[in-house]
């Protein structure tokens, strides 16, 4: 099950590339060991969430999800990809993505993004969500429930017929209709036999390939919304995606199987 023969061994997760496309379609049983994996997923999300206090360290909710992903028959998807060395994304306030656990203890106020893949028996779901600790902000509530306005108002046309740029255009109109900006060098993706398959899925109109959503398509649909500027940059540790310009930043994922009619969301909670 490795799909991506055609493109680079080294893609740096889920960063822009470009290439030619190579869709692999999921069959119904393919799509039930997803929607275990994300099964799984959700409950170690749930676990994490209960966890999340004043004063947690990441490294201590990176242990608690791997625990809770083990213990029911998973596996992380994370750990070791591409030398990640965590189970859990957890990405704090001005932190996009693929902020690692550590020493960092959580605090009254902080927006908290928590991305996590799980396998399952070869097959693999994604997703993520921010949550606030506490006392959020009025305007940090408003770009964290903008974001999962995103992604709902993505999914709402993930459905065959459709093309990968409908997703963007969702996206990336209604983040600008409330005033925020788009993260543009990571985006979305097929997955499922990998974490990373084509299509790629920008969260805005980006020039490329465009194709047509098909029935059995698995894909991540991920808006990364910035408060300022949609400019990042990564730090010395090469994996922390924050924004370039120090503002709050919110992320949420789901995996979903695109079908004739409503696509079904294989993480749901
Ligand atoms: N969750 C990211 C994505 O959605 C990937 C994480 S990269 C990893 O594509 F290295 F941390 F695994
Ligand atoms: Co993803």
């Amino acid at each position: 099950m490795h799909p991506k023969k055609s493109t680079p061994i080294r893609v740096p997760t889920n960063r822009a590339r470009m290439g030619r496309t190579m869709i692999q379609l999921k069959t119904a049983q393919d799509i039930a060991l997803i929607r275990e994996a994300g099964d799984i997923l959700y409950k170690a999300i749930e676990a994490v969430r209960k966890s999340m206090v004043e004063g947690v360290t990441t490294r201590e909710l990176d242990r608690i999800l791997k625990n809770e992903i083990v213990k029911r028959g998973g596996r992380p998807a994370f750990l070791g990809y591409q030398g990640y060395p965590a189970s859990l994304c957890i990405s704090v306030n001005e932190e996009v993505i693929h902020g690692i656990p550590g020493n960092r203890k959580l605090e009254n106020g902080d927006i908290v993004g928590l991305d996590v893949g799980v396998v399952f028996r070869e097959r693999i779901a994604d997703a993520a969500v921010t949550v606030g600790l506490g006392n959020v902000s009025a305007a940090d509530r408003l770009l964290v429930r903008t974001t999962e306005e995103c992604l709902a108002k993505a999914l709402a046309v993930v459905r065959a017929g459709n093309r990968v740029r409908d997703i963007s255009a969702a996206v990336y109109g209604h983040a600008r209709s409330m005033g925020f900006e788009v993260v543009r060098e990571y985006c979305g993706h097929g997955v499922g036999f990998s974490l990373h398959e084509d299509p790629q899925i920008y969260n805005y109109p980006a020039p490329g390939p465009n194709p047509k959503l098909r029935a059995g398509m698995v894909v991540a649909v991920e808006p990364m919304i910035n408060a300022g500027t949609w400019k990042i940059k990564v730090l010395d540790d090469d994996w922390t995606v924050v924004t370039a310009d120090g503002s709050k930043s919110a992320h949420f994922e789901h995996t979903v199987a695109v079908t004739e009619g409503e696509p079904e969301i294989l993480t749901r909670w």
